[in-house]
This record gives C-alpha cells, structure tokens and sequence, in this order.
C-alpha cells in the first residue's frame, strides 16, 4: 500500500508538483519516498531514501530540478524491508525505465528466478523491480515500449497500480491498474496519474477513476487508454474517456488541516457538519430505501467491514435488529471464509468501507459475489473498487479522511447504517408512522450531540489524560462494548497503550485476573446495560482504578463507597443517539494522549490509512 504520482507536462516543471503531491499521498504509507525524473534522454535520474516525505524533499532539494516528466512514490512496505534501496522508483538494468507501484505482484519469486537466468541485476528485495527488469526483457521481442509493458504486466499476477517512464520518450508516462487505486488529472497542458484524487486537486479538478485492467499512457496534451481482456486489448474512445471524467467538487481545503495542529483533530472536531452531510445526502435517498428492499428480501445478512468499519458494523447489525428486527452477521473482513461455504444468491453481503478500497473487504465481497450474493457498499470515495463492484453503492458524503485513525467516518458509517435500519423497519413494517418520525427525528439531533459532546469532552481531558499507563481495559455491555472496541482501537493505534477490550460480562471468565490495585478500567455505560452496574462493583472491589463514561441522563446508582470517576457526557433520549454522545470523549483522549507522549497521531507506526494488501 502505497501513493504513486507520475506527472508530464509542457513548459511547466514537474518537480515540485510532485513534491506536493506526495505530501498529499503521505497518508497512503510513510516509510521511504523517492521521484524519479527525466532530465536528458540517457537516463532517468532518480533519487530515494529511507524516512518521511519532507526530510527526503528537503534532503535532495527536489523542488529546485527541472523537469517535464517525472514519477513519485511514498511507500508502505510489503516485500522487503523499508530502506534506501527498496524505496522507489525502481530501475531497470540500463537506468532507462523507472517504475512506480502500489499492490503486490504474487509470482514474483518465479519472475526473479527468470528474469536472473536472463542475466538482470536485480537489487532489491522489491517485487517493484522487476517489472523494470521484466518490461526490459520484453523489449527485443516488442515493436514498441508499450507493447513491452503490454506482455511484461501479462506476465504479472497480484495487484498493481503503475506509472512507468522511460528516458526514451521524455514526455509520456505510461499507467496501468490491476485492484489497486489509480486516477488521471486532466490538465491544460499537462495530465498527471495518481493514486488519489488528493494528489491532483491542487492543479486540476477534472478526474477519471481507472477501471481494473485499463492501460495506457498521458503526454502532456493526450491520454491513450486501453482495456486489456481475454481476449486482447481494445483502445477505449475518446468520447468514452472523456464522458468518465468527474469536476471534484470538494475543495483542497477540506483535505488539508487549516489550522489544526494534525488532521485527526481537525476530523474529530469537524463530525458534527460531517454527520450532517451524512443526514442530509442519505436521509431521502431512494438508493438507502432501495437497500432495504433488499436487505428485506435476503435470507441471510452478512456485514464485512475491517479495523473501525467492522466496529461500525457492529453497530450496524445491532441497529438492523433492534429497529427493524432483521437478523445479520457482522464479520471480520479477513474472516470471510467462516461464513463463506454458506453463502448463497439469496443472500446479502452489506461491506463497509470508508476508502472501498480496502483489500480485506474487496476479496470477501468477490467471494460472496461469486457464490452469487447480492452486495450494498457503504463507502465514502465515489468510484473506488467497493461502489464499482457493489450492485447497491450507499455513500457516506463526510468528505475526505486525511488523518490515519478513522474519527468522523466511523460516525457517519454508524448513521448510514441507522438510516438503513430504519428504511428496513419502514419497509417490513416493523415500525408504526409515529416511531419511524421520531426516530428520523432523534437522528437529526445527532449532529448538534457531537458538537457538544465533542465541548464537554475537550474541557473535561487533560494534557495527558492516560499518563503513565501502560495497560488498561475499556469494557461495555450491549451498545457499549461495540463502542468500547472503537474506544480501545483508537487508544492503541495512537497512543501504542495496551488497550483491551471485551464485553464486560466476560470479565469473570478469566480477564479479572488481571486486575490488581490501581488497574485501569474504562467502563462505557449505554441505556441497554443497566446491569453493568454490577460488573463497575466487582473491578472496584479488587482495586482497580475505574472511569466510568455514560450519557448524564443514564443512571447507574454508583454507590459512593468506591471511589469511582463518573465522566457525564450530554444527555440522549434514544440509543441510536448514544455512540454520538459517547466516541467523541475516547477519540480525543487517544488524540491527547498521543500528543502528550510526543507521537505523530496522524502517522501512527506501521499503519497506512488504506489497506490494499493481504
Ligand atoms: C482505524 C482505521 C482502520 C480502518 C480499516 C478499514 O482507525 O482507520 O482500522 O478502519 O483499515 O479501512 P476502510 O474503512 O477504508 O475499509
């Protein structure tokens, strides 16, 4: 998982507009970047380093090149550690062809082996390499360059998204994308491949989304695209390209800080207009009433989702059945082969996505699609895999999510799917006229609860909320141990504390054990779980330091004999208003204690904010 940019242009520098555009492509992998540029046709010159985008820019003075052509790359590593030579761009034998790539190429050890016999110095641990090594081979056989890309990506399987230059054609870069995610920015006198549309914004608005298997290459004046199939390939016409081109219309703005110190907190404390945005473009939405038709017609529901969309889904399933009484299976996406012998066309695969990119839940959807399950997609990225591949696409219309830790797409997931549970309800009658208003109501109050829980939370924490802890639990019951999973994630991704969590009824089966003096353990109180009153008294009866978060208007009757710490968060008159109420006070407390321990939260170790490998 990996950002790619290639750029050409004609009396326009490329340099620094690849310089911007990989600090746009940072949150896609963080861990080594490089450019490669054509400067004289004898050679690419290309330079790459271990570290983040702006030590390497400021490092190699990257700006001040001079350049019509160029490719970028920040990486996040798969095959071969994260270093100064498996950073690309990669070359080929004769320093004449640069590759960018984001995917993984599966046969790449059987490639290796050939492409040695054949005599190429491979070296890298890359799989990235030796698509250079492999479009060189093909060229003796080929009339052209692209013909030698053509029979060098046959020969690939895996996923990629590709740019490509070679010195010998100064101004093209060739592309190419397999299940991984690549756009085009058509520009006036320049196009550019990218990725994600935040690579681009800045110098153009018109954008094409790349299909799977679609090929081609840009000049500065011309794309040439083409599908490759069974068959061969078929050139796609220019009034078909052109008729695929979107005018974005969110502006740059939205996907950069202004201001905030990072884009996590920007992304917590812009949730009560993300929801909003959510409300407004789903509530009347006949594509929402149209997935529940057919969530009513499925024989079985299942809910795919990773990381914070599968706790979102959770949620999800647990609304289906408490307002619609529709019954439904939220599965890890990676899990999907549990459940998959048992999926039939009658049934309903609902995955969450924020990117829809994400390979987990790609490969679950293709799996259940092939046993001829029907798929709705939640996604907030129009055009990527999930809304392309899904017979139903619902979006989430947050805006973009710049910030690693998903914060207000995980809230506005949980009001697609609240919306959609109540469609549901509608549509099987499972709820009279009266109800459906006021939970439709109830609904529209959930943006004016972020706001002022996001208030309470920011003037109740602390600089360093957590110091000194090392290891800790956040337990709930019912509604609350869905939210406390989110909670727990969040703390750990950012803050790296050990944050477990599990349904607080489960502590007397073993994880009680653990608790000693001073132990400390969250407790997320919601108004289906009175009864976690009980499982509060016996963590405070062996000593453990204990924080109890509720919605002020749910009483728990905590008795004053223990020294508990009660956090009131604003007062909700119905449980689909409590996840509102109730997340913005832990994404903030990971968000503050991340800070407070000198972490990055918008680059959390190790993680990137969209998933596409294995
Ligand atoms: C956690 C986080 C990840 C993502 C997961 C799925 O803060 O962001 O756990 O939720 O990688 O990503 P999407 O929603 O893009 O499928």
């Amino acid at each position: 998982m990996c950002g790619i940019i290639g750029i050409c242009a004609i009396k326009r520098n490329v340099a620094p507009m690849i310089s911007l555009g990989l600090k746009r492509l940072e949150y896609r992998g963080y861990d080594s970047v490089g450019v490669a540029l054509v400067l004289n046709e004898s050679r690419v010159h290309v330079l790459k380093a271990r570290g983040d985008v702006d030590s390497f820019l400021s490092r190699f003075k990257v700006s001040e090149f001079k350049a019509y052509t160029g490719l970028g790359h920040t990486r996040w590593a798969t095959h071969g550690a994260p270093s100064d030579v498996n950073a690309h761009p990669h070359t080929d034998c004769s320093g004449r062809i640069a590759v960018v790539h984001n995917g993984v190429i599966r046969n790449f050890s059987i490639i290796k082996s050939i492409l040695e016999v054949r005599g190429h110095r491979i070296t890298s641990e890359t799989d990235t390499e030796l698509i250079a090594h492999l479009i060189e081979d093909e060229i003796p056989f080929s009339s052209n360059f692209f013909e030698a890309f053509i029979r060098a990506i046959s020969r690939l399987e895996g996923s990629y998204a590709l740019a490509i230059i070679n010195s010998s054609e100064p101004n093209k870069v060739y592309f190419a994308r397999l299940k991984s995610p690549l756009v085009l920015g058509l520009g006036d006198g320049f196009n550019i491949i990218a990725s994600d549309i935040p690579a681009v914004i800045e110098y153009t608005r018109r954008v094409l989304t790349l299909e799977d298997g679609e090929v081609g290459w840009i000049t500065p004046t011309e794309v040439k695209l083409f599908k490759l199939t069974d068959d061969g390939i078929a050139e796609v016409k220019y009034e078909s390209i052109m008729s695929r081109v979107r005018f974005i219309e969110w502006s740059f703005e939205e996907a950069t800080r202004l201001g905030y110190p990072h884009f996590m907190l920007k992304e917590i404390v812009e949730q009560p207009n993300a929801i909003k945005s959510t409300y407004d473009g789903n509530i009347d939405d006949p594509i929402v009433k149209l997935a529940a038709s057919l969530l009513n017609e499925a024989n079985h529901i299942v809910l795919v989702g990773a990381g914070t969309s599968y706790h979102a889904s959770l949620i999800i399933s647990y609304f289906l059945s408490k307002i619609a009484k529709i019954k439904s299976t939220p599965l890890i996406a990676s899990e999907y082969k549990v459940v998959e012998d048992s999926i039939s066309r009658e049934d309903v695969i609902l995955a969450v996505s924020q990117s829809g990119e994400t390979y987990d839940t790609l490969e679950a959807i293709r799996a259940f699609k092939s046993r001829g399950a029907k798929v709705i997609g939640i996604t907030n990225v129009v055009g990527s895999a999930l809304s392309r591949e899904s017979d139903i696409a619902i979006y989430m219309r947050c805006g973009p999510e710049i910030g690693v830790a998903a914060t207000k797409t995980y809230t506005s997931q949980i009001m697609v799917g609240s919306i959609l549970a109540i469609y549901s309800a509608i549509e099987n009658k499972s709820l009279d006229n009266s109800s459906t208003r006021n939970l439709i109501d109830d609904l529209s109050k959930a943006s004016d609860i972020l706001g002022l829980s996001i208030k309470t939370s920011l003037s109740i924490l602390n600089d360093s909320p957590l110091r000194g802890i090392k290891s800790m639990y956040i337990l709930g019951r019912g509604l609350g141990s869905m939210i406390a999973k989110e909670a727990s994630l969040k703390v750990k991704e950012i803050a790296y504390i050990h944050a477990e969590s599990y349904p607080a009824g489960e502590s007397k089966h073993g994880p009680i054990a653990l608790v000693e003096e001073k132990f400390p353990v969250y407790f997320i109180a919601t108004s289906d779980s009175l009864e976690i009153i009980g499982n509060i008294m016996e963590m405070a009866s062996r000593g453990a330091s204990i924080v109890v978060v509720k919605p002020e208007n749910v009483n728990l009757n905590i008795s004053s004999s223990h020294s508990i710490n009660v956090v009131d968060m604003p007062p909700v008159n119905s449980l689909l208003l409590e996840p509102y109420t109730l997340i913005p006070y832990f994404q903030l407390l990971a968000y503050k204690e991340a800070v407070a321990r000198g972490y990055n939260p918008d680059k959390p170790r190790n993680l990137a904010k969209t998933v596409t490998v294995e």
